[in-house]
């Protein structure tokens, strides 16, 4: 069977750096998958009583996944900076690239995404953005990080599941592992992975009803109305509350996932981060034949302007994505 080590070697688009950063993110995801794994042995699970950068409650286990995953970054020596969900800041790491790399990459990442559900033992999963950096590394600042999702080299997320996953692409289709723990190895086991362009399954949180745009309510209003409606066929509805487990879904069964702007997460321009969530699990959608939008535009067309900015998600099924873009062009 193919293994991601066998796998990275056979690309022929996959530079040996890349390929070498991948794997250690890979090799940072089997680490991660083993703390959550033994949480409850070691005393990891439950909150740690400090907020992160983003104001949210952050999890002991959210600290742990951050720091391996940056230990892991360092270890190529082809990894220019980072930015992580956890840090305000990104770390660079020039000091420590192998003398004249002439490939340096930056890596955006959520460690530990959904990490509300860890303690119920629910589906949680590490985000990760792979970037060219920019060749002149002297002059690396924040701005280095903006890039838009389309300029992505690679893109990934391990989903810690009732197996652990890890699901990527360098731009050339959708490839999904599955960890073996006896080996330790990713073993692809799904190839080629296509999202359905059709689908009766919507995945939003319904209690934001009232603070929604009247576009997203009377996208919701016609699926609600079923055969009765408009839509004239019966929707289903799923909310993990974990994006990584929601879009696997997706990319398994078809499906649309929303996170919309509302009235609430206004100011901040959505609820959903652009550079390590929506930007890396948007390339991985449409290579695998979906669609990624803001409910008005392309979301790997987005200019970021800030390292932490936060957008409005629409992603999964083609055509479903497109009928609710439709409601907001209306
Ligand atoms: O990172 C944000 C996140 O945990 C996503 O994984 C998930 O889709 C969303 O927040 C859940 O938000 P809420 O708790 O508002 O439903």
């Amino acid at each position: 069977m193919t293994d991601l080590t066998y796998f990275i070697k056979e690309l022929p688009s996959v530079k040996a750096g890349l390929g070498r950063v991948l794997a250690d993110a890979a090799a940072a995801c089997v680490e991660i998958s083993r703390a959550i794994d033994r949480g409850a042995l070691t005393g990891a699970m439950g909150n740690r009583g400090e907020r992160n950068v983003q104001g949210e409650e952050q999890k002991k286990l959210d600290v742990i996944s951050n720091d391996v995953f940056i230990e892991y970054m360092q270890r190529s020596g082809l990894v220019a900076g980072l930015v992580s969900e956890e840090m305000e800041a990104p770390l660079f790491l020039t000091s420590k690239l192998e003398r004249n790399t002439a490939e340096p990459y930056l890596v955006l990442f959520d460690p530990l995404d959904g990490s509300s559900n860890v303690d119920a033992n629910i589906s949680v999963g590490t985000i990760f953005s792979i970037l060219r950096c920019p060749q002149d590394i002297s002059s690396l600042d924040d701005e280095s990080f903006l890039q838009p999702g389309a300029q992505q080299v690679c893109a990934g997320y391990a989903m810690y599941g009732s197996s652990t996953m890890l699901v990527l692409t360098v731009g050339e289709g959708v490839q999904g592992f599955t960890l073996d723990r006896d080996t330790g190895a990713f073993v692809l086991t799904h190839p080629d992975m296509r999202i359905p362009p059709d689908t009766h399954e919507f995945a939003i949180n319904l209690s934001n009803y009232r603070f929604w745009e009247s576009p997203m309510q009377n996208y919701i209003d016609d699926c609600l109305q079923g055969k009765e409606g408009r839509r004239g066929r019966d929707f289903n509805m799923r909310w993990i509350a974990s994006m990584v487990a929601e879009v696997h879904r997706i990319l398994i069964r078809g499906g649309i996932f929303i996170y919309p702007i509302d009235s609430k997460n206004r100011k901040q321009g959505g609820r959903l981060r652009l550079l390590y969530e929506a930007n890396p699990m948007g390339f991985i959608v449409e290579q695998a034949g979906g669609m990624a939008s803001t409910g008005r535009h392309r979301i790997l067309d987005i200019a970021p302007e800030a390292l932490h900015q936060r957008i409005p998600v629409v992603m999964g099924s083609n055509n479903e994505v497109e009928t609710l873009t439709g409601y907001y062009k209306r």
